[in-house]
């Protein structure tokens, strides 16, 4: 039930971000700004949804539990990489590192969230 709000949560963040990129790379600060208060408010829907998903696996003995809170924690640091490269982008500064750490925090999410735990698109 919940998986539906968090993948719909998190495609609409991936969205949203790119969305505040283009928008201000084409010189649109207002329209940017904008995009990202809507996308913190869609952080709030990604930490509610992952949490009741991760309160799946407390108080059971899932052999996946250190996997669940690892994807949790990387999970938090998406949004993390999201909100840094956007400050970068906004004060014209290189913004590489954010990208990278994006990137990566991403695949680490998809890795643990499709492949390792047992959720995937149900
Ligand atoms: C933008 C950040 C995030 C991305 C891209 C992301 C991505 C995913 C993906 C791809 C899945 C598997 C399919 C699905 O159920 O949607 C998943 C599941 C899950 N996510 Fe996230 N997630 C994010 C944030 C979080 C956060 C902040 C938490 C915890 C507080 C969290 C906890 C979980 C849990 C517990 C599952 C269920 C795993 C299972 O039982 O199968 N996620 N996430």
């Amino acid at each position: 039930m919940n998986t539906h709000l968090h993948i719909t949560a998190w495609v609409l963040a991936l969205i949203l971000f790119a969305v505040a990129v283009m928008l201000h790379k084409q010189g649109n600060a207002k329209g940017s700004k904008i995009v990202q208060m809507i996308l913190r408010l869609d952080y709030l829907l990604i930490l509610y949804s992952g949490g009741d998903l991760i309160a799946n696996y407390f108080g059971g003995d899932s052999p996946l539990m250190g996997e669940a809170i690892a994807k949790g924690i990387i999970g938090i640091w998406v949004i993390a990489a999201m909100e840094m490269t956007l400050a970068k982008i906004k004060k014209d500064k290189p913004a590489k590192g954010g990208y990278i750490q994006l990137i990566i925090a991403v695949i680490l999410t998809f890795i643990l969230g499709f492949v390792r735990l047992p959720g995937g698109l149900m």
